[in-house]
């Protein structure tokens, strides 16, 4: 089994090495050591369908191909070019299918193995590498850091005002800070509390610096 992950860290490596939008290999590589973290407090799951799902869990990510379709194409023929069994293949893609948290997009997660693997590429969005995931993306995009002046549009609720804003500031209450009340696991939990609570001393401290208090 070590052969074919060694296969999976280079086809990785090869495929989503120089990506700059926060899918690169350090990206994947922090989120399959966050999901042995996981594994070995929570003692349940198959290690093999963990560690091959966390190390291919964006190859079929639709920013990252010309379609989704195109990509799970790309992970089934490499899954099959690596001479596993077929029913270790269905639940390492049911695995990868249902980690990702899009907008409306949520699946029932259906298996311990995902609930890890997901809770590990989660955990990669919050703290401190959280934060500078979200500015490296938010800035590739275009987007503005921050944009005070929606915040004077008085008539404007606070969910609208979010809705209306693309800043990358923005993306922390559309997404970063939700996602401590959506992991599946307790020792994600943990974890998670304490990156959230280091986003939030972020914010506060990124107000002031901007309102020109500390
Ligand atoms: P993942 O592949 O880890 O599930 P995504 O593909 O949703 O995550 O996003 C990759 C990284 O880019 C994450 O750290 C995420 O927070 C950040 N990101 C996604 N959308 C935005 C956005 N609109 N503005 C800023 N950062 C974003
Ligand atoms: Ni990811």
């Amino acid at each position: 089994m070590e052969d074919k992950i060694v296969m999976a860290e280079e086809f990785v490596k090869a495929e989503l090495g120089k990506d700059s939008s926060g899918h690169d290999w350090h990206h994947i590589d922090r989120v399959r050591k966050n999901a042995r973290l996981i594994w070995s407090k929570e003692k349940k799951g198959d290690w093999f369908i963990i560690e091959m799902a966390a190390l291919l869990h964006d190859i079929p990510d639709d920013k990252l191909n010309e379609s989704e379709e195109a990509g799970w194409a790309k992970l089934d023929s490499f899954l099959h070019s690596i001479k596993i069994e077929s029913e270790l293949v269905s639940r390492i893609k049911n695995c990868i299918e249902t980690v990702s948290y899009k907008g409306g997009r949520v699946i029932e997660l259906d298996s311990i193995e995902a609930e890890i693997v997901q809770d590990a590429d989660r955990l990669d969005a919050l703290g401190a590498i959280g934060i500078a995931r979200t500015f490296a993306f938010g800035g590739k995009k275009g987007h503005p850091i921050y944009e005070p002046e929606l915040n004077v549009r008085d008539q404007m609720t606070l969910e609208e005002y979010r809705q209306g804003d693309s800043s990358s500031v923005n993306h922390f209450y559309e997404k970063l800070l939700k996602l401590k009340d959506k992991m599946n696991t307790e020792h994600a939990r943990q974890l998670a509390e304490e990156r959230h609570r280091f986003m939030e001393t972020f914010l506060d401290q990124f107000y002031s610096e901007w309102n020109g208090k500390a």
